[in-house]
């Protein structure tokens, strides 16, 4: 797709005017980016907020990345695997609230045979209308196939970081399957999925040129999806609890802040202006009241609630989000009134991204008016 032809003319020019906004802290200058970033949202993918409900199939997982609670080597954590019915039953309800899109996630659980997965996700396509989007992780190429011969519409792999040094560091790699991310991306748009990938924000040893350097991946490989969310330390993992400690080059340490993911989300939709782009729920435990609001008034227009049983949310530690899950904001009716009470609406049916929907250099207008900021967003 787009990623052998650099979409800007001057990427050069367009990496240093993202690094000058990732470091750019004068309050009048932020709040012009929030507002390019809401315009650029509104003109390209328009008012509607789009609901996925989110199922999480299994927190087992194969893997020793250093940062993820669902590492196998966390010994602490009770896992489960959810029934076919209960995953059913999850889609079906996700149906009956009025959202276009199932979102089936888990870790790597080599013990979830790729045929049940695949019957899981044809019945999804026979008994509900809703797009089905998978996000299980690193695959071998022929389940890749099935799943999308069964009606798989969407996969979601983030990459994490550009890094490569870093990305190896805290992800090691499985010593029989190597897999490159990005080139699994390249893989799952030529089967025809929709694509989505994304980073973390604040890994330790995260400097900022390779922020700007995931921001122009993302743009290079035209992902139809990009999540982005701060990396929270769990106390369970090498990277939360200090015992490995990462290394960052002259530039300084990215922070895991709101306000650099913030940053993040608006630069994304000023480069990927037609992406979809969630209000992460990583994001919005650093501010379970204001974090989704504020995410979507920057750049955002997907929520993700989560449609399992709280016994199991509670289980699908990634990171710690005990304090989140306590609160009732999240709730899909709560969640449907946040949306409205920003003077957004509903969206309705799959949501899937419509490419071309705006010709691209419609964009540059809006680039002006961060005038000595921006010269060539698209
Ligand atoms: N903090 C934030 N996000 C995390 N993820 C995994 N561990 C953490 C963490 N500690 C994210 C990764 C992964 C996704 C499933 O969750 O980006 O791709």
């Amino acid at each position: 797709m787009g990623a052998e032809q650099p979409l800007c003319r001057n990427e050069a020019d367009l990496r240093k005017t993202i690094l000058d906004l990732l470091r750019e802290e004068d309050p009048g200058r932020l709040e012009e980016l929030w507002s390019v970033a809401d315009r650029t949202r509104k003109a390209f993918v328009g008012d509607a907020v789009h609901l996925r409900g989110l199922v999480e199939i299994s927190n087992r997982c194969g893997r020793q990345c250093a940062y993820c609670g669902l590492r196998a080597g966390n010994l602490t954590l009770e896992r489960f695997r959810m029934s076919e019915e209960e995953i059913l039953d999850c889609a079906r309800e996700a149906d009956r609230q009025g959202m276009g899109t199932v979102v089936l996630q888990g870790g790597e659980d080599y013990g979830l045979p790729a045929e049940w997965i695949a019957s899981i996700i044809r019945r999804i396509k026979s008994e509900t209308p809703l797009a089905v989007t998978l996000s299980l992780g690193e695959r071998p190429q022929e389940e890749l196939e099935t799943w999308r011969e069964a009606g798989a519409d969407r996969y979601f792999l983030r990459f994490e970081t550009s890094d490569e040094s870093l990305y190896r560091a805290i992800h090691p790699l499985l010593p029989d399957r190597p897999v490159h991310r990005v080139e699994m991306l390249q893989r799952l748009q030529a089967l025809g999925y929709q694509t989505g990938s994304g980073i973390m924000i604040g890994i330790p040893g995260q400097g900022y040129e390779s922020i700007a350097e995931d921001i122009l991946l993302c743009r290079r490989l035209d992902l139809d999806m990009i999540g982005v969310g701060p990396w929270v330390p769990h106390p369970q993992t090498p990277l939360g609890s200090g015992r490995l400690k990462m290394t960052v080059g002259p530039g300084g340490q990215v922070p895991n802040s709101e306000l650099m993911t913030y940053k993040v989300i608006a630069l994304m939709r000023l480069c990927c202006p037609e992406a979809n782009i969630p209000a992460t729920t990583a994001l919005a435990t650093l501010d379970p009241d204001r974090g989704y609001e504020l995410a979507l008034g920057r750049g955002a227009n997907v929520i993700m609630p989560n449609m399992a049983s709280m016994e199991y949310r509670k289980r699908y530690e990634i990171y710690p989000k005990q304090d989140f899950l306590s609160r009732t904001g999240s709730t899909v009716q709560n969640i449907k009134t946040r949306i409205r009470s920003i003077g957004r609406t509903v969206g309705t049916g799959p949501g899937a991204r419509v490419a071309g929907s705006l010709k691209r250099d419609v964009f540059p207008p809006a680039a002006d008016e961060l005038n000595t900021h921006a010269q060539c967003w698209s």
